[in-house]
């Protein structure tokens, strides 16, 4: 079959197998191809089994996969064959050398614009879609103007701003969509080019263009402010805490005020993601690069806010439980990072498992889509750690509940089952404020949420 447009996606993890995966739902007359290097992963996109746990998105792939919709190794192969290619490849923060631990580390996403750079024979658009320092799209080009002369590239920044967990709905329906571009002749029939593939399903109106620079920067800054809100009102539950005032009831009366809104002001146990941290850190050291260093320490307290809520949440586990938890069972509920997902990346049921078991608790883990991702995550620590699917039975002769995630079904557990098996006295710390508080108290629990007053018997 003759396709209208053979279109290629470059890295098949969380954002370019869902991102390409809906391109082929909504265009069925365009080819999508999507490449890794990980056979493993490609393996499991040609699967029953694919490789992220997303709401949704498995009908999808059964609709499209092997009729427009392709996963491959041979990622030479398809930049040659495909004129448009999406890159999206991971950007992690830096682990070594200059800007280590800060800036964002580019090396996949520079040999993947070499490998684009050694094998088009024809001229392409490159479209970043993974989130990039601001610039980036100019060292792109650099690298991919290095080459042929009869051979052109248009560079595009098209950032993702889709959810884990959601990403079916929000690549289907969008707030936005946002494509930068160079304001010459070609840079504008590139972004006409990409604008044509989105408006297959959204409106005109949804679709924001801007010059390429802007494009790079605001997806750092969106993730920025998103990630402020969380550490705003987890610095408030602090003082809650403190001062008997009850963090929903705050969170409730701020977010009413329309210019404030609702969402993102549910306090926790700090946010987690592969994104938010390493996004900030990216926009903290590019302000650094810059000479800006107020606006950097501004942003960086987001961070250290969210690792404070963290040692905070530890900290009150230990106090609450007569300052020492060796040899006391923990049931850990949850260990993705957010619901809806196995995605464990920057957890902080990571962080705070760690912190457990330096206190030599032991610890069972429980959640119902990331056991193998926490046994990945915690196969270098020592102590006892075991993986139980079941909730029940991982609260088994526990001495304590910490809930991590909120995964809707930790809401309606029945929690009188639980306190049965448990240690007494029996703990339970939600930190997703997401139990009913004063119903596992009266069952006979010490309750501990966040940013509410605690209800024990002691
Ligand atoms: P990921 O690690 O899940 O996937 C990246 C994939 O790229 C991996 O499978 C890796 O093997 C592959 N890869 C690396 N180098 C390659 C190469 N040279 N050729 C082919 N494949 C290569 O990462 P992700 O979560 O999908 O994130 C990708 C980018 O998207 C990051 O920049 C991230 O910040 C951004 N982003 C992520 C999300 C999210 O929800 N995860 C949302 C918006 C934006
Ligand atoms: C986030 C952004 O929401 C996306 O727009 C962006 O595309 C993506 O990062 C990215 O660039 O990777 P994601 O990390 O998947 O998406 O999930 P979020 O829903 O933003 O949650 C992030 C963390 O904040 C989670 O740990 C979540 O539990 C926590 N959170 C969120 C709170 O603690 N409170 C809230 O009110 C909201």
């Amino acid at each position: 079959m003759k396709f209208k447009k053979n279109i290629l996606g470059i890295g098949a993890g969380y954002v370019g197998g869902p991102s390409m995966v809906m391109i082929a739902s909504k265009c069925p007359d365009y080819k999508v191809t999507v490449v890794d290097i990980d056979p493993g992963r490609i393996a499991a996109w040609n699967s029953d089994q694919l490789p992220v746990y997303e709401p949704g998105l498995d009908a999808i792939v059964r609709k499209t996969r092997g009729r427009n919709l392709f996963f491959s190794t041979d990622v030479e192969a398809q930049i040659q064959e495909n004129d448009i290619i999406f890159v999206c490849v991971n950007t992690p923060t830096k682990t070594f050398g200059a800007g280590a631990g800060m800036a964002a580390d580019l090396q996949y996403w520079e040999k993947t614009a070499r490998q684009i750079l050694e094998n088009s024979k024809t001229s392409k658009i490159v479209i970043e879609k993974s989130t990039l320092p601001i610039k980036t799209a100019q060292a792109m080009e650099r690298i991919l103007s290095s080459g042929k002369k009869n051979v052109t590239f248009d560079v595009l920044s098209n950032p993702e701003f889709m959810a884990e967990g959601t990403a079916v709905s929000d690549l289907e329906n969008p707030d936005r969509v946002l494509i930068g571009s160079r304001e010459t002749k070609s840079g504008l029939a590139a972004r006409a080019a990409l604008v044509e593939i989105y408006t297959r399903w959204l409106p005109r109106e949804k679709i924001i263009t801007s010059n390429i620079w802007s494009a790079e920067l605001s997806k750092l800054v969106a993730n920025a402010f998103l990630a402020q809100r969380v550490s705003s009102i987890n610095s408030i539950s602090a003082l809650c805490e403190k001062a008997d005032a009850d963090i929903s009831e705050v969170a409730h009366a701020v977010g009413t005020d329309s210019r404030i809104g609702s969402k993102f002001l549910k306090a926790g146990i700090g946010f987690g993601g592969s994104c938010f941290k390493k996004d900030i850190l990216n926009l903290v050291y590019l302000c650094r690069f810059y000479g800006l260093p107020e606006v950097a320490a501004y942003w960086e307290s987001v961070v250290k806010i969210n690792e404070y809520q963290q040692d905070r949440f530890i900290a009150n586990i230990l106090r609450s439980m007569f300052n020492t938890l060796a040899g006391k069972k923990i049931c850990v509920l949850g260990f993705a990072f957010k619901a809806d997902t196995g995605d464990t990346r920057e957890s902080p049921a990571i962080y705070i498992t760690r912190k457990l078991l330096a206190e030599r608790a032991e610890v069972v883990i429980s959640d119902p889509r990331a056991l193998a991702n926490a046994a990945v995550d915690l196969a270098q620590e020592k102590g006892k750690i075991s993986y139980v699917e079941d909730p029940y039975k991982a609260a088994a002769s526990c001495h304590a509940l910490a809930v991590m995630t909120d995964w809707e079904e930790y809401r309606t557990l029945d929690y009188r089952k639980i306190y049965k098996v448990m240690v007494k006295p029996a703990f339970l710390f939600d930190g997703r404020n997401i139990v009913d508080h004063r119903k596992c108290f009266d069952i006979g629990f010490n309750v501990f949420p966040i940013g509410k007053p605690a209800l024990t018997r002691f």
